[in-house]
């Protein structure tokens, strides 16, 4: 299931987390390759100062630069000039309020990182696999006291129409096409039926939802098979009544399938 899946599984991630890991050091290099070129430049006592910020530890040198002001004359230096447009600005050190922002973001990703990638926490595949599993259970706690509807106690009811034209919109319009004029599977507005098992049409249609077709599995027992409940099934008979008896034939000149089968003769 695809829930189960975590990101740290996937090749996509480790080959990106060693092509990151490449890329750093390969900067890190750069880095220190820029420092020594820098070093030789400078003179003797700035040399002195250097190396002393260097005895300093990366953190604390980090935590202190957050507090630290310019002198004026440091400012100076700093000073970023245009030119073209005569704007001048200050290459300023930052707020300590802003900069202790970022570092409150950095701990935070850092948190919700390890809670997502070692708990359920804000994990959207579990709270889908949650809320799909809540609902299954909340149809089968409804399917217990729903009344099931079978061959015997299913009946014809206009009211079904609608419903029953959008569930055959959902299951059935792949094989019999829109309005049921037919393709991998027969018409089902005219008036010859390839499996007549029932003497009304409205229960032949349940029959055939229930047990599909004996001579061709393509029709497969929806019911049975757990894809459709009785009571879908009442609505979808009620659906294909409606279009076979109560609407005209979609003839083959119509784009409908030719006529399969023998002639019925329904009950009603
Ligand atoms: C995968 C394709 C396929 C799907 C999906 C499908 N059918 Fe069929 N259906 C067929 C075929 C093929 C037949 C013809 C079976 C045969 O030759 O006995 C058939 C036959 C039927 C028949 C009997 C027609 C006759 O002339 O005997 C009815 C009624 C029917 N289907 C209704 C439905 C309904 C309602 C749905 C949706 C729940 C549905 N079918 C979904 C392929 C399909």
């Amino acid at each position: 299931m695809f829930g189960e899946t975590r990101y740290y599984t996937t090749l996509y991630f480790w080959g990106l987390l060693i092509i990151q890991i490449l890329l750093l050091l390969i900067s890190h290099a750069i880095g220190d390759l820029v420092e020594n070129a820098r070093f030789i430049n400078l003179s003797d006592e700035d040399k002195q100062t250097y190396l002393k910020s260097k005895g300093t530890p990366y953190w604390k040198r980090l935590w202190e630069s957050a507090f630290k002001k310019q002198t004026p004359s440091e400012e100076k230096s700093l000073l970023i000039d245009h030119g073209f447009d005569g704007i001048t600005e200050l290459d300023n050190a930052l707020p300590k309020w802003w900069i202790g922002l970022f570092y409150v973001t950095i701990i935070y990703c850092l948190a919700y990182l390890i809670a997502f990638t070692f708990t359920d926490y804000a994990h959207p595949d579990v709270e889908y696999l949650e809320e799909s599993r809540i609902q299954i259970a909340s149809i089968k706690e409804y399917e217990k006291t729903a009344p099931s509807v079978d061959l015997e106690t299913a009946v014809y009811s206009q009211d079904n129409i609608i419903e029953g034209e959008q569930i055959f919109k959902t299951n059935c319009i792949s094989c019999h096409s829109d309005n049921g004029k037919g393709g991998i599977g027969p018409n089902l507005t005219d008036n010859k039926w390839i499996n007549i098992k029932q003497k009304t049409l409205f229960r032949n249609v349940f029959w055939m939802l229930e047990n599909g077709s004996p001579n061709n599995p393509t029709m497969r027992p929806f019911i049975k098979d757990g894809i459709i409940t009785g009571r879908d099934a009442e609505k979808l008979a009620a659906y294909i009544y409606h279009i076979n008896q109560e609407k005209s034939t979609i003839t083959v000149a119509e784009g409908g399938a030719a006529p399969q089968g023998t002639e019925a003769t329904w009950d009603e």
